[in-house]
């Protein structure tokens, strides 16, 4: 047995989707529909690590699955859940808790930065997320995981908890008959970042990445927000005075042209070097309003259709009850082994 293509990847519901979401994750996960197998899940239960009103949980969790579809998530090819439908995410990772170390967690830099000078304050559960993180990866036995620059680290804290899985339980894994060729049980997951926009920086601050907790509205663009609201965004981003270089080792050093110059290479699906040799030279007032009007032609659709989607609640909650249902049937045959190789008696 050897592990079969598999990609997973999780958005959490904590507040406004935004550009870089899209960009650098949920529309990359469209075109792996056609050539793997595609779980995306709505990861309601990272988002609790942090304090989140119920009633804003739950409309941030159908945000996200409307966002998912309206950008071409197919809910019947791909499973589309959210992550507490399948309790099978807290029992492994509450193995995990057990098989990743302290000083792992401490070193994870998002962890450093959320919890600031404040570390003893912030949950338990903000210190283990990654183990959840490597749960939600693994229950599915993912190969790869498409996500933007930013989880890096805690896609390599996958791989070590994978690695240390097998090796501890490497006896008790032959003897369950679970192990793929190499003897391992959970694969050595391969994070897919890769493309023009695997991190897009505010539009205020090209040094600073696009983020829900920025508290200017006017560094980010939100997937609800409106065409006139898209359009007046990016003319008013901030940008250096020169006019575009002429060729794409010019953008070094002027991470806000960088930054535009990649999310229209992410928007029209081109390489920064192809929109370079079309805008090169350009100055600002002739990019800007080519990038609104790309940016408008590709959100305000997806607006729309989030934004029907939406008026009907009970539609989004039995597609991601459906979901549930089929991950959780994957979740489960994993569980079955992993109990037996930790020597739980069921
Ligand atoms: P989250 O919810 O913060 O972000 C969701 C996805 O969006 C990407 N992203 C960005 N990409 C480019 N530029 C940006 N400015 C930008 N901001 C966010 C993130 O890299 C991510 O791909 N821990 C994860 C959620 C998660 C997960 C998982 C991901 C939980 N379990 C399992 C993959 C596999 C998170 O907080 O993402």
């Amino acid at each position: 047995m050897n592990f079969s293509p598999r990609v997973f990847s999780g958005i959490q519901p904590s507040g406004d989707l935004h550009l870089g979401n899209y960009l650098g994750a949920i529309r990359r996960f469209v075109p792996l529909q056609h050539t793997h197998e595609t779980i995306y899940c709505v990861v309601d239960m990272h988002a609790i690590t942090v304090w989140q009103e119920p009633d804003a949980l739950r409309r941030a969790t159908r945000e996200v699955a409307a966002a998912f579809i309206a950008a071409g998530i197919d809910p019947k090819k791909s499973i589309i859940f959210n992550q507490s439908q399948v309790v099978q995410h807290a029992e492994l990772a509450w193995i995990f808790n057990c098989v990743a170390r302290i000083g792992w967690m401490n070193r994870m830099t998002q962890f450093k930065d959320k919890a600031g000078k404040n570390s003893e304050a912030v949950s338990l559960g903000l210190l283990a997320y990654p183990s959840l993180m490597a749960a939600d990866i693994l229950l599915y036995k993912a190969t790869e995981v498409p996500v933007g620059d930013d989880q890096k680290q805690h896609l390599e804290l996958t791989r070590d908890i994978a690695a240390k899985f097998n090796n501890d339980y490497a006896k008790s894994i032959a003897e369950t008959g679970a192990a793929n060729v190499d003897g391992e049980f959970f694969p050595i997951t391969e994070p897919l970042i890769a493309g023009p926009a695997t991190r897009i920086m505010s539009l205020r601050d090209g040094t600073k990445k696009m983020s829900k907790s920025d508290p200017s509205d006017q560094s980010r663009i939100s997937l609800l927000d409106d065409a006139d609201v898209i359009s007046k965004k990016i003319k008013k981003a901030t940008t250096d005075p020169a006019e575009l270089p002429s060729d794409v080792e010019g953008l070094a050093g002027r991470p806000e042209a960088d930054n535009l110059v990649g999310i229209y290479a992410a928007l029209s699906d081109k390489t920064k070097a192809e929109v370079i040799a079309e805008y090169g030279g350009a100055g600002w007032g002739k990019f800007k309003p080519a990038l609104a009007e790309l940016a408008v032609s590709v959100l305000a659709p997806m607006n729309n259709e989030m934004r029907r989607l939406l008026d009907d609640p009970a539609t989004i909650d039995a597609i991601l009850r459906d979901g549930g249902e089929r991950a959780g049937a994957i979740a489960e045959a994993t569980m079955k082994d992993v109990r037996n190789i930790v020597g739980f008696i069921r």
